[in-house]
Protein backbone atom coordinates (compact mmCIF):
# COMPACT_ATOMS: atom_id res chain seq x y z
CA UNK A 1 0.00 0.00 0.00
CA UNK A 2 2.66 2.45 1.31
CA UNK A 3 4.90 1.40 -1.88
CA UNK A 4 1.58 2.21 -4.31
CA UNK A 5 1.17 5.66 -2.48
CA UNK A 6 4.91 6.66 -3.31
CA UNK A 7 4.68 5.54 -6.67
CA UNK A 8 1.67 8.09 -7.00
CA UNK A 9 3.45 10.69 -5.97
CA UNK A 10 5.95 10.36 -8.98
CA UNK A 11 5.65 13.33 -11.50
CA UNK A 12 6.77 13.67 -15.07
CA UNK A 13 8.82 15.93 -16.02
CA UNK A 14 6.78 18.50 -17.44
CA UNK A 15 5.35 18.58 -13.88
CA UNK A 16 8.33 19.61 -12.22
CA UNK A 17 8.97 22.93 -12.58
CA UNK A 18 12.84 22.68 -12.92
CA UNK A 19 12.17 20.63 -15.95
CA UNK A 20 9.13 21.80 -17.66
CA UNK A 21 11.15 24.67 -19.52
CA UNK A 22 14.11 22.63 -20.33
CA UNK A 23 14.75 21.00 -23.76
CA UNK A 24 17.65 18.28 -23.84
CA UNK A 25 18.77 17.71 -26.85
CA UNK A 26 22.70 17.73 -25.74
CA UNK A 27 21.59 16.01 -22.43
CA UNK A 28 19.58 13.61 -23.70
CA UNK A 29 20.83 10.67 -22.82
CA UNK A 30 22.71 11.47 -19.64
CA UNK A 31 21.71 9.63 -16.35
CA UNK A 32 19.01 7.78 -18.66
CA UNK A 33 21.91 5.48 -20.40
CA UNK A 34 24.48 3.53 -18.93
CA UNK A 35 27.66 5.50 -20.59
CA UNK A 36 29.66 2.39 -20.30
CA UNK A 37 27.55 0.29 -22.75
CA UNK A 38 27.99 0.61 -26.15
CA UNK A 39 24.60 -1.18 -26.73
CA UNK A 40 22.58 1.33 -24.70
CA UNK A 41 24.12 3.91 -26.90
CA UNK A 42 23.29 2.13 -30.38
CA UNK A 43 19.88 1.75 -28.59
CA UNK A 44 18.95 5.32 -28.64
CA UNK A 45 20.09 5.60 -32.00
CA UNK A 46 23.84 6.13 -31.49
CA UNK A 47 25.67 5.80 -34.65
CA UNK A 48 23.44 6.14 -36.84
CA UNK A 49 23.98 9.28 -37.68
CA UNK A 50 27.53 8.20 -38.59
CA UNK A 51 26.53 5.39 -40.68
CA UNK A 52 24.25 7.94 -42.33
CA UNK A 53 26.63 10.33 -43.27
CA UNK A 54 29.05 7.41 -44.17
CA UNK A 55 26.54 5.55 -47.05
CA UNK A 56 24.57 8.31 -48.02
CA UNK A 57 25.98 12.05 -47.63
CA UNK A 58 29.46 13.36 -49.25
CA UNK A 59 31.59 15.54 -47.08
CA UNK A 60 30.08 18.18 -48.92
CA UNK A 61 26.41 18.07 -47.97
CA UNK A 62 27.40 17.06 -44.30
CA UNK A 63 28.63 20.56 -44.39
CA UNK A 64 25.98 22.17 -45.96
CA UNK A 65 23.42 20.44 -43.15
CA UNK A 66 25.21 21.68 -40.60
CA UNK A 67 25.85 25.43 -42.12
CA UNK A 68 22.04 25.18 -42.56
CA UNK A 69 20.99 24.28 -38.70
CA UNK A 70 23.05 27.63 -37.92
CA UNK A 71 25.00 25.75 -35.26
CA UNK A 72 27.19 27.89 -33.19
CA UNK A 73 30.33 26.47 -31.60
CA UNK A 74 29.15 26.15 -27.59
CA UNK A 75 32.63 26.83 -26.09
CA UNK A 76 32.81 30.75 -26.04
CA UNK A 77 32.61 32.88 -29.11
CA UNK A 78 29.69 31.30 -31.03
CA UNK A 79 31.52 30.75 -34.12
CA UNK A 80 29.73 28.97 -37.26
CA UNK A 81 30.42 25.57 -37.06
CA UNK A 82 29.78 24.30 -40.74
CA UNK A 83 32.03 27.41 -42.00
CA UNK A 84 34.47 26.12 -40.02
CA UNK A 85 34.35 22.86 -41.55
CA UNK A 86 34.10 24.46 -44.57
CA UNK A 87 37.74 26.45 -44.15
CA UNK A 88 39.20 23.37 -42.34
CA UNK A 89 38.15 21.29 -45.82
CA UNK A 90 39.30 23.69 -48.11
CA UNK A 91 42.95 23.79 -46.65
CA UNK A 92 45.46 22.28 -47.89
CA UNK A 93 48.10 19.85 -46.70
CA UNK A 94 47.80 16.07 -44.46
CA UNK A 95 47.17 15.22 -42.27
CA UNK A 96 44.21 16.93 -41.06
CA UNK A 97 43.58 17.08 -37.49
CA UNK A 98 40.75 17.35 -35.60
CA UNK A 99 39.80 18.17 -31.79
CA UNK A 100 37.34 18.28 -28.87
CA UNK A 101 37.75 20.51 -26.30
CA UNK A 102 36.79 19.29 -23.20
CA UNK A 103 38.97 21.27 -20.97
CA UNK A 104 36.41 23.23 -19.23
CA UNK A 105 38.50 25.27 -17.12
CA UNK A 106 35.98 28.06 -16.08
CA UNK A 107 34.97 27.86 -12.60
CA UNK A 108 31.87 26.15 -11.81
CA UNK A 109 30.76 24.82 -15.29
CA UNK A 110 30.67 21.15 -15.55
CA UNK A 111 28.91 20.95 -18.71
CA UNK A 112 31.55 19.23 -21.01
CA UNK A 113 31.97 17.28 -17.67
CA UNK A 114 28.37 15.69 -17.73
CA UNK A 115 28.44 14.87 -21.87
CA UNK A 116 31.91 13.10 -21.20
CA UNK A 117 31.03 11.31 -18.50
CA UNK A 118 27.31 10.97 -19.57
CA UNK A 119 27.66 10.04 -23.23
CA UNK A 120 31.07 9.64 -24.37
CA UNK A 121 29.70 8.01 -27.35
CA UNK A 122 27.85 10.87 -28.62
CA UNK A 123 31.47 13.09 -28.74
CA UNK A 124 33.24 10.09 -30.36
CA UNK A 125 30.13 10.08 -33.31
CA UNK A 126 30.08 14.23 -33.47
CA UNK A 127 34.06 13.84 -33.50
CA UNK A 128 33.79 11.35 -36.39
CA UNK A 129 31.13 13.66 -38.52
CA UNK A 130 33.14 16.43 -38.39
CA UNK A 131 36.35 14.12 -39.24
CA UNK A 132 34.48 12.78 -42.10
CA UNK A 133 33.62 16.38 -43.28
CA UNK A 134 36.72 17.73 -43.46
CA UNK A 135 39.07 15.07 -44.00
CA UNK A 136 40.79 14.12 -40.75
CA UNK A 137 41.87 10.75 -40.01
CA UNK A 138 43.16 11.59 -36.66
CA UNK A 139 41.25 13.29 -33.91
CA UNK A 140 41.80 14.09 -30.55
CA UNK A 141 39.87 14.81 -26.89
CA UNK A 142 41.75 17.40 -25.09
CA UNK A 143 40.28 16.54 -21.29
CA UNK A 144 40.46 18.43 -18.39
CA UNK A 145 43.01 16.70 -16.18
CA UNK A 146 40.97 16.87 -12.99
CA UNK A 147 38.03 14.72 -15.00
CA UNK A 148 39.41 10.93 -14.76
CA UNK A 149 35.70 10.08 -14.89
CA UNK A 150 35.53 11.13 -17.93
CA UNK A 151 39.31 10.34 -19.27
CA UNK A 152 38.40 6.50 -17.69
CA UNK A 153 34.66 6.55 -20.06
CA UNK A 154 36.02 8.36 -23.10
CA UNK A 155 39.26 5.85 -22.96
CA UNK A 156 36.22 2.67 -22.42
CA UNK A 157 33.92 4.29 -25.26
CA UNK A 158 37.09 4.62 -28.17
CA UNK A 159 37.91 0.74 -27.16
CA UNK A 160 33.95 -0.24 -27.51
CA UNK A 161 33.81 1.61 -31.09
CA UNK A 162 37.22 0.17 -32.10
CA UNK A 163 36.06 -3.11 -31.46
CA UNK A 164 32.82 -2.74 -33.29
CA UNK A 165 34.68 -1.10 -36.35
CA UNK A 166 32.73 2.50 -35.70
CA UNK A 167 36.88 4.04 -35.25
CA UNK A 168 39.68 2.71 -37.01
CA UNK A 169 40.14 1.63 -40.51
CA UNK A 170 37.49 1.39 -42.80
CA UNK A 171 34.64 2.41 -40.61
CA UNK A 172 31.49 0.52 -40.82
CA UNK A 173 33.03 -1.17 -44.18
CA UNK A 174 33.62 2.55 -45.55
CA UNK A 175 36.52 4.14 -47.52
CA UNK A 176 36.38 6.20 -44.14
CA UNK A 177 39.01 5.44 -41.52
CA UNK A 178 39.41 7.79 -38.29
CA UNK A 179 40.71 7.35 -35.05
CA UNK A 180 40.86 8.94 -31.61
CA UNK A 181 43.83 9.63 -29.10
CA UNK A 182 42.72 11.42 -25.57
CA UNK A 183 45.06 13.89 -23.75
CA UNK A 184 44.81 15.46 -20.83
CA UNK A 185 45.03 18.90 -20.09
CA UNK A 186 47.52 20.71 -18.66
CA UNK A 187 45.40 22.12 -15.59
CA UNK A 188 45.17 26.16 -16.77
CA UNK A 189 42.49 27.68 -18.20
CA UNK A 190 44.69 29.53 -20.85
CA UNK A 191 45.13 25.57 -22.38
CA UNK A 192 41.40 25.65 -23.31
CA UNK A 193 42.19 28.73 -25.96
CA UNK A 194 42.75 27.34 -29.16
CA UNK A 195 46.42 27.63 -29.94
CA UNK A 196 47.67 27.05 -26.68
CA UNK A 197 45.47 23.55 -25.96
CA UNK A 198 47.50 22.59 -29.30
CA UNK A 199 50.84 23.77 -27.84
CA UNK A 200 50.26 21.41 -24.88
CA UNK A 201 49.31 18.43 -27.36
CA UNK A 202 52.37 19.09 -29.09
CA UNK A 203 53.83 18.45 -25.83
CA UNK A 204 55.34 22.43 -25.35
CA UNK A 205 54.42 24.62 -22.35
CA UNK A 206 50.38 25.84 -22.80
CA UNK A 207 51.12 29.23 -24.44
CA UNK A 208 48.90 30.82 -27.09
CA UNK A 209 50.57 32.28 -30.31
CA UNK A 210 49.33 35.24 -32.62
CA UNK A 211 47.05 34.43 -35.70
CA UNK A 212 47.62 34.25 -38.44
CA UNK A 213 47.97 31.87 -39.46
CA UNK A 214 44.71 30.31 -38.77
CA UNK A 215 44.38 27.29 -36.90
CA UNK A 216 42.07 25.67 -40.19
CA UNK A 217 45.09 25.81 -42.35
CA UNK A 218 48.10 25.81 -39.68
CA UNK A 219 47.29 24.34 -36.65
CA UNK A 220 48.54 21.01 -34.78
CA UNK A 221 51.69 19.79 -36.02
CA UNK A 222 51.93 23.02 -38.06
CA UNK A 223 48.26 20.76 -40.18
CA UNK A 224 45.23 21.96 -40.75
CA UNK A 225 42.87 21.42 -37.59
CA UNK A 226 39.80 21.86 -36.57
CA UNK A 227 38.67 22.64 -33.05
CA UNK A 228 35.28 22.41 -31.38
CA UNK A 229 33.87 22.16 -28.06
CA UNK A 230 32.51 18.92 -26.89
CA UNK A 231 28.99 20.04 -26.61
CA UNK A 232 28.74 21.65 -29.96
CA UNK A 233 30.17 18.00 -31.10
CA UNK A 234 26.97 16.01 -28.99
CA UNK A 235 24.59 18.49 -31.17
CA UNK A 236 26.02 17.25 -34.53
CA UNK A 237 24.63 13.04 -34.56
CA UNK A 238 21.33 15.14 -33.96
CA UNK A 239 21.63 17.35 -36.54
CA UNK A 240 22.47 14.89 -38.79
CA UNK A 241 19.63 12.62 -37.74
CA UNK A 242 16.71 14.87 -37.40
CA UNK A 243 18.24 17.67 -39.73
CA UNK A 244 18.82 21.44 -40.28
CA UNK A 245 15.20 22.49 -39.79
CA UNK A 246 14.88 20.35 -36.29
CA UNK A 247 17.11 22.56 -35.12
CA UNK A 248 16.12 25.67 -36.57
CA UNK A 249 13.21 25.04 -35.23
CA UNK A 250 14.73 25.40 -31.67
CA UNK A 251 16.19 28.81 -30.29
CA UNK A 252 16.21 31.97 -32.25
CA UNK A 253 17.21 32.54 -35.82
CA UNK A 254 20.44 33.49 -35.16
CA UNK A 255 21.33 30.98 -32.30
CA UNK A 256 19.58 27.96 -33.13
CA UNK A 257 19.85 25.14 -30.54
CA UNK A 258 19.70 24.75 -26.93
CA UNK A 259 22.60 25.78 -24.45
CA UNK A 260 23.67 23.60 -21.29
CA UNK A 261 24.01 26.34 -18.47
CA UNK A 262 25.50 25.40 -15.18
CA UNK A 263 22.86 27.32 -12.93
CA UNK A 264 24.71 28.21 -9.54
CA UNK A 265 24.62 30.81 -6.89
CA UNK A 266 21.63 32.34 -4.91
CA UNK A 267 18.70 30.15 -6.57
CA UNK A 268 16.40 28.03 -5.03
CA UNK A 269 17.43 24.97 -7.66
CA UNK A 270 20.87 24.77 -9.04
CA UNK A 271 22.91 22.47 -11.55
CA UNK A 272 23.05 21.75 -15.16
CA UNK A 273 20.07 22.88 -17.42
CA UNK A 274 19.98 22.73 -20.72
CA UNK A 275 17.04 25.26 -22.97
CA UNK A 276 16.09 26.71 -25.89
CA UNK A 277 18.45 29.64 -26.79
CA UNK A 278 16.22 32.73 -26.48
CA UNK A 279 15.07 31.89 -23.54
CA UNK A 280 14.83 34.74 -20.75
CA UNK A 281 16.87 35.47 -17.68
CA UNK A 282 13.83 35.78 -15.56
CA UNK A 283 12.39 32.19 -16.93
CA UNK A 284 15.79 31.08 -15.82
CA UNK A 285 16.06 32.24 -12.49
CA UNK A 286 12.37 32.07 -11.52
CA UNK A 287 11.04 28.95 -13.16
CA UNK A 288 13.61 27.03 -13.67
CA UNK A 289 15.73 28.15 -10.70
CA UNK A 290 12.92 28.53 -8.24
CA UNK A 291 13.73 31.92 -7.37
CA UNK A 292 15.92 33.29 -5.07
CA UNK A 293 16.78 31.92 -1.76
CA UNK A 294 15.59 32.90 1.35
CA UNK A 295 13.05 35.33 -0.70
CA UNK A 296 15.66 37.47 -1.40
CA UNK A 297 16.09 40.26 -3.98
CA UNK A 298 17.45 39.25 -7.46
CA UNK A 299 20.42 41.65 -7.91
CA UNK A 300 22.81 40.46 -10.76
CA UNK A 301 23.72 37.29 -12.90
CA UNK A 302 27.55 36.35 -13.69
CA UNK A 303 27.53 34.88 -17.18
CA UNK A 304 30.52 33.19 -18.91
CA UNK A 305 32.65 33.07 -15.99
CA UNK A 306 35.96 34.83 -16.06
CA UNK A 307 35.36 35.91 -19.32
CA UNK A 308 32.17 37.43 -19.33
CA UNK A 309 30.29 39.78 -17.41
CA UNK A 310 27.63 40.65 -15.28
CA UNK A 311 24.01 41.63 -15.84
CA UNK A 312 21.43 43.50 -13.71
CA UNK A 313 17.58 43.48 -12.56
CA UNK A 314 16.85 45.36 -15.74
CA UNK A 315 18.31 42.68 -17.59
CA UNK A 316 15.71 39.85 -16.18
CA UNK A 317 14.03 40.06 -19.49
CA UNK A 318 16.71 39.42 -22.10
CA UNK A 319 17.16 36.72 -24.42
CA UNK A 320 19.87 34.21 -23.41
CA UNK A 321 21.86 33.81 -26.55
CA UNK A 322 25.17 34.90 -28.49
CA UNK A 323 24.01 38.35 -29.42
CA UNK A 324 22.03 39.49 -27.12
CA UNK A 325 24.48 38.79 -24.30
CA UNK A 326 26.99 40.27 -26.26
CA UNK A 327 25.21 43.86 -26.82
CA UNK A 328 24.94 44.57 -23.14
CA UNK A 329 28.82 44.04 -22.67
CA UNK A 330 28.70 40.42 -21.50
CA UNK A 331 29.16 36.93 -22.93
CA UNK A 332 27.30 33.58 -23.74
CA UNK A 333 30.52 31.65 -22.43
CA UNK A 334 30.77 28.59 -22.16
CA UNK A 335 27.25 28.74 -20.44
CA UNK A 336 28.32 29.06 -16.45
CA UNK A 337 25.40 31.27 -14.85
CA UNK A 338 26.08 32.37 -11.53
CA UNK A 339 23.11 33.98 -9.75
CA UNK A 340 23.45 36.67 -7.39
CA UNK A 341 20.91 37.81 -4.28
CA UNK A 342 20.81 41.76 -2.83
CA UNK A 343 23.84 40.43 -0.25
CA UNK A 344 25.73 39.88 -2.98
CA UNK A 345 28.92 43.27 -3.28
CA UNK A 346 29.68 43.30 -7.13
CA UNK A 347 32.93 45.50 -6.66
CA UNK A 348 34.07 42.07 -4.51
CA UNK A 349 32.58 39.50 -7.29
CA UNK A 350 35.04 42.06 -9.89
CA UNK A 351 37.59 41.54 -7.40
CA UNK A 352 37.02 37.69 -7.61
CA UNK A 353 37.27 37.21 -10.83
CA UNK A 354 40.44 39.68 -11.48
CA UNK A 355 42.17 37.45 -9.33
CA UNK A 356 41.59 34.21 -11.01
CA UNK A 357 42.38 36.33 -14.12
CA UNK A 358 45.69 37.25 -13.38
CA UNK A 359 46.73 33.80 -11.64
CA UNK A 360 45.81 32.32 -15.17
CA UNK A 361 47.50 34.55 -17.36
CA UNK A 362 50.20 32.87 -19.17
CA UNK A 363 52.75 35.96 -19.34
CA UNK A 364 53.39 35.61 -22.52
CA UNK A 365 52.52 38.91 -23.36
CA UNK A 366 52.89 41.84 -21.16
CA UNK A 367 49.12 43.58 -22.02
CA UNK A 368 47.50 40.59 -20.36
CA UNK A 369 50.37 39.68 -17.48
CA UNK A 370 50.35 43.26 -16.17
CA UNK A 371 47.24 44.36 -17.28
CA UNK A 372 45.51 41.57 -15.49
CA UNK A 373 47.84 42.10 -12.46
CA UNK A 374 46.83 46.41 -12.36
CA UNK A 375 43.20 45.46 -12.59
CA UNK A 376 43.62 43.49 -9.42
CA UNK A 377 45.91 45.27 -7.75
CA UNK A 378 43.46 48.52 -7.80
CA UNK A 379 40.15 46.19 -7.29
CA UNK A 380 41.50 44.79 -4.16
CA UNK A 381 42.81 48.25 -2.94
CA UNK A 382 39.31 49.60 -3.98
CA UNK A 383 37.60 46.70 -1.19
CA UNK A 384 40.02 47.43 1.61
CA UNK A 385 38.91 50.87 1.65
CA UNK A 386 42.10 52.65 0.00
CA UNK A 387 40.16 53.57 -3.33
CA UNK A 388 40.92 56.63 -5.26
CA UNK A 389 38.55 59.06 -7.41
CA UNK A 390 40.85 58.22 -10.38
CA UNK A 391 40.85 55.09 -10.06
CA UNK A 392 37.86 54.29 -11.51
CA UNK A 393 39.10 56.15 -14.52
CA UNK A 394 42.07 54.28 -14.35
CA UNK A 395 40.33 50.67 -14.25
CA UNK A 396 38.29 51.76 -17.56
CA UNK A 397 40.80 52.82 -19.60
CA UNK A 398 43.08 49.76 -18.33
CA UNK A 399 40.14 47.71 -19.59
CA UNK A 400 39.19 48.76 -23.16
CA UNK A 401 43.04 48.65 -23.89
CA UNK A 402 43.60 44.96 -23.35
CA UNK A 403 40.61 44.10 -24.85
CA UNK A 404 42.41 46.02 -27.85
CA UNK A 405 45.87 44.63 -27.37
CA UNK A 406 45.97 40.95 -25.77
CA UNK A 407 47.38 37.99 -27.43
CA UNK A 408 44.62 35.91 -27.03
CA UNK A 409 41.50 35.87 -25.48
CA UNK A 410 41.78 35.46 -22.15
CA UNK A 411 43.49 38.99 -21.93
CA UNK A 412 40.81 40.13 -24.42
CA UNK A 413 37.66 39.61 -22.00
CA UNK A 414 39.42 39.70 -18.65
CA UNK A 415 38.47 43.14 -18.19
CA UNK A 416 34.76 41.78 -19.06
CA UNK A 417 33.64 41.27 -15.03
CA UNK A 418 34.91 44.54 -14.34
CA UNK A 419 33.37 46.39 -16.78
CA UNK A 420 30.17 45.35 -16.46
CA UNK A 421 30.04 45.74 -12.91
CA UNK A 422 31.25 49.13 -13.61
CA UNK A 423 28.57 49.76 -15.96
CA UNK A 424 25.77 48.44 -14.11
CA UNK A 425 27.13 49.17 -10.62
CA UNK A 426 28.69 52.32 -10.75
CA UNK A 427 26.79 53.60 -7.39
CA UNK A 428 28.39 50.88 -6.04
CA UNK A 429 32.00 51.63 -6.70
CA UNK A 430 31.78 55.00 -6.10
CA UNK A 431 30.21 54.26 -2.17
CA UNK A 432 33.30 52.03 -1.68
CA UNK A 433 35.91 55.27 -3.40
CA UNK A 434 33.96 58.03 -1.97
CA UNK A 435 32.14 57.03 1.06
CA UNK A 436 34.55 54.58 2.25
CA UNK A 437 31.19 52.02 2.56
CA UNK A 438 30.24 48.78 1.46
CA UNK A 439 26.37 48.83 0.49
CA UNK A 440 26.19 45.03 0.41
CA UNK A 441 28.11 44.60 3.98
CA UNK A 442 30.23 42.25 2.14
CA UNK A 443 33.89 44.28 2.48
CA UNK A 444 35.21 43.52 6.03
CA UNK A 445 37.77 46.65 5.57
CA UNK A 446 34.20 48.80 5.38
CA UNK A 447 32.34 47.31 8.04
CA UNK A 448 31.35 47.56 11.74
CA UNK A 449 30.05 45.02 13.91
CA UNK A 450 28.46 46.88 16.74
CA UNK A 451 26.17 45.85 20.13
CA UNK A 452 22.36 47.53 19.49
CA UNK A 453 21.95 47.92 23.20
CA UNK A 454 18.18 47.62 22.86
CA UNK A 455 18.50 44.30 22.23
CA UNK A 456 21.07 42.80 23.74
CA UNK A 457 19.92 40.36 26.86
CA UNK A 458 23.42 40.02 27.92
CA UNK A 459 23.01 36.14 27.41
CA UNK A 460 27.11 35.86 26.47
CA UNK A 461 26.39 33.52 23.23
CA UNK A 462 28.87 36.25 21.01
CA UNK A 463 31.05 36.46 23.34
CA UNK A 464 31.99 32.74 23.28
CA UNK A 465 31.43 32.09 19.97
CA UNK A 466 34.22 35.10 19.26
CA UNK A 467 37.30 33.02 18.01
CA UNK A 468 39.43 36.63 18.93
CA UNK A 469 37.75 37.28 22.57
CA UNK A 470 36.78 40.93 20.97
CA UNK A 471 33.50 40.69 22.43
CA UNK A 472 33.62 41.96 26.33
CA UNK A 473 30.48 41.90 29.04
CA UNK A 474 28.85 40.40 32.26
CA UNK A 475 26.03 37.85 32.21
CA UNK A 476 22.27 40.12 31.38
CA UNK A 477 24.38 42.92 30.74
CA UNK A 478 24.96 44.96 27.45
CA UNK A 479 27.64 43.62 25.95
CA UNK A 480 30.82 45.21 23.50
CA UNK A 481 33.04 44.15 20.43
CA UNK A 482 36.64 45.72 20.74
CA UNK A 483 36.84 46.71 17.22
CA UNK A 484 40.73 46.77 17.26
CA UNK A 485 40.43 43.19 17.98
CA UNK A 486 37.36 42.26 15.36
CA UNK A 487 38.48 39.99 12.96
CA UNK A 488 34.91 40.95 10.93
CA UNK A 489 34.39 37.19 10.61
CA UNK A 490 30.72 37.57 11.61
CA UNK A 491 30.07 34.45 14.22
CA UNK A 492 28.58 37.26 16.32
CA UNK A 493 25.92 38.52 14.39
CA UNK A 494 25.76 34.68 13.38
CA UNK A 495 24.86 33.65 16.61
CA UNK A 496 22.72 36.06 18.23
CA UNK A 497 19.43 35.06 18.47
CA UNK A 498 18.37 38.73 19.41
CA UNK A 499 19.65 40.96 16.38
CA UNK A 500 21.26 42.66 19.02
CA UNK A 501 24.97 42.26 16.38
CA UNK A 502 24.41 44.95 13.90
CA UNK A 503 26.66 45.60 10.90
CA UNK A 504 27.37 49.08 9.82
C1 LIG B 1 41.24 31.55 -22.04
C2 LIG B 1 40.33 30.72 -22.88
C3 LIG B 1 39.84 29.51 -22.40
C4 LIG B 1 38.99 28.74 -23.17
N1 LIG B 1 38.53 27.57 -22.65
C5 LIG B 1 37.72 26.79 -23.41
C6 LIG B 1 37.26 25.55 -22.90
O1 LIG B 1 37.56 25.16 -21.77
N2 LIG B 1 36.45 24.81 -23.70
C7 LIG B 1 36.09 25.22 -24.98
O2 LIG B 1 35.40 24.49 -25.68
N3 LIG B 1 36.52 26.39 -25.45
C8 LIG B 1 37.32 27.18 -24.72
N4 LIG B 1 37.78 28.36 -25.24
C9 LIG B 1 37.39 28.70 -26.62
C10 LIG B 1 38.31 27.96 -27.62
O3 LIG B 1 39.45 28.74 -27.82
C11 LIG B 1 37.63 27.71 -28.97
O4 LIG B 1 37.08 28.92 -29.44
C12 LIG B 1 36.53 26.66 -28.90
O5 LIG B 1 36.98 25.47 -28.30
C13 LIG B 1 36.06 26.35 -30.32
O6 LIG B 1 35.01 25.44 -30.31
P1 LIG B 1 33.55 25.86 -30.75
O7 LIG B 1 33.65 26.59 -32.06
O8 LIG B 1 32.82 24.57 -30.89
O9 LIG B 1 33.00 26.72 -29.67
C14 LIG B 1 38.61 29.17 -24.47
C15 LIG B 1 39.09 30.38 -24.96
C16 LIG B 1 39.93 31.16 -24.17
C17 LIG B 1 40.42 32.44 -24.72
Amino acid sequence: MSRLASVNELRYYPDIPFYDKQLRVVLRNCGHINPENLEEYIAMDGYAALGHVLTEMTPEQVIDEIKRSGLRGRGGAGFSTGRKWETSRRASGYPKFIIANGDEGDPGAFMDRSVMEGDPHAVLEGLAIAAYAVGSDQGYIYVRAEYPLAVERLQLAIEQARELGLLGTNILGSKFSFDIKIKRGAGAFVCGESTALMASIEGKRGMPRSRPPQSAEKGLFGKPTVLNNVETLANVPQIILKGADWFRSMGTPDSPGTKVFALTGKVRNTGLVEVPMGITLRELVFDIGGGIIGDKQFKAAQTGGPSGGCVFTGHLGLKMDFDSLAEVGSMMGSGGLVIMDEDTCMVDVARFFSAFNEDESCGKCSTCRIGTQRLHEILERICAGKGEPSDLETLEILGHLMQKATLCGLGETAPNPVLSTMRYFRDEYEAHILEKRCPAKVCKALIHYRVVAANCTGCMVCARRCPARAITGEKRAVHEIHQELCIKCGACHEACKFQAIAIE
